[in-house]
């Protein structure tokens, strides 16, 4: 496994180049994409005039739910490590009409706390699994909560049940150049967190407490365009920058390997239907921390339930 600095490069150069096909995909995401933090967003509940963090916002969909859930009176706080999509994240949601809502670009990771703390609440979409030093951005998220804040986030499970996600890769890249590297046993990637029991380690590990971990089974459903279906799942999976810099013929070979393993999940004239299984994570902020500037020492609080 490579150490935390060069996972952590690697991560930022991944997003960096994932970026561009995540913008153009963005309305795609933030319509089909919706079930993969639905669950999450109804726990959270985040309440009018309440002040909440999005952790790994990418072009800012789910932080423009939360605004509007908080109201004028409250504040939504969008952070990803992408440039790009934070730049799309600001043009789509505009401080004119969602009062309230900020994105900033920072590695949840380095960070102290994300500008605005305290929050009351924190939610993330698919993100946490991807980390590269999970306990350190776990640990900005709880110190960036007051204490007793609460943590509603989504997670993927493991390939198994969420198979649309290896069909993607395995239509796409025979006929891409070079991809990204694929994860290594718990290095960051979609499946990492597909052991329950790691997932509560890490989020005990940055304080937090009240930690529950259910799975979460939901379907996408997209449209009955392949094409379209192909270039999406491609553009947001491991092969999208391979796949955006092949050639027209290599990128229309892709979708169509992509769209053969696809078939299984075609009902035609509806559309597709995409089974995700997800993690569904709560935690409350443990109040026996201290602040960053406090300069306490930090006590390991219980940890309560998994399953
Ligand atoms: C799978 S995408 C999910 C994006 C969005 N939450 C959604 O569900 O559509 C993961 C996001 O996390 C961001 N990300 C990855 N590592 C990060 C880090 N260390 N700090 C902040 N954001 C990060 C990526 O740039 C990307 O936007």
């Amino acid at each position: 496994m490579a150490d935390t600095a060069g996972l952590r490069a690697r991560n930022a150069a991944f997003w960096a180049a994932a970026a561009a096909g995540w913008v153009r995909q963005a309305d795609r995401q933030d319509q089909v994409g919706r079930p993969l933090g639905a669950a999450a967003m109804a726990r959270l509940a985040a309440r009018p005039a309440e002040r909440v963090l999005d952790v790994g916002c990418g072009c800012g969909g789910t932080t423009a739910e939360l605004a509007a859930a908080v109201g004028e009176a409250g504040t939504a706080v969008g952070v990803d490590i992408a440039e790009a999509m934070v730049t799309a994240a600001r043009r789509r949601f505009p401080t004119d009409r969602y009062p309230g809502i900020q994105f900033h670009l920072a590695d949840i990771e380095t960070l102290d706390v994300v500008p605005g703390a305290p929050f009351d609440a924190a939610f993330s979409r698919m993100t946490l699994m991807l980390l590269a030093d999970p306990v350190a951005g776990c640990t900005t998220i709880r110190r960036s909560l007051r204490p007793g804040g609460r943590l509603a986030a989504t997670v993927f499970r493991d390939g198994g049940v969420n198979p649309w996600l290896s069909a993607t890769l395995l239509g796409a890249a025979p006929h891409l150049g070079p991809l990204p590297p694929l994860p290594v046993g718990e290095e960051p990637g979609p499946f990492s967190f597909a052991d329950p029991t790691r997932l509560a380690q890490v989020l005990d590990s940055a304080g937090f407490t009240a930690i529950t971990i259910t799975p979460c089974d939901v379907v996408l459903d997209a449209p009955d365009d392949a094409e379209l279906v192909a270039e999406w799942l491609v553009e947001i999976g491991p092969a999208g920058a391979a796949y955006r810099s092949a050639p027209l013929d290599g990128q229309a070979s892709a979708r169509a390997g992509v769209i053969r393993l696809l078939d299984r999940f075609r009902e035609p004239g509806v559309g597709y239907r995409l089974p995700a299984g997800l993690w569904l994570v709560t935690a409350i902020a443990a109040d026996a921390y201290d602040t960053p500037t406090a300069g306490l020492t930090h006590q390991r609080p219980r940890q309560d339930e998994h399953r």
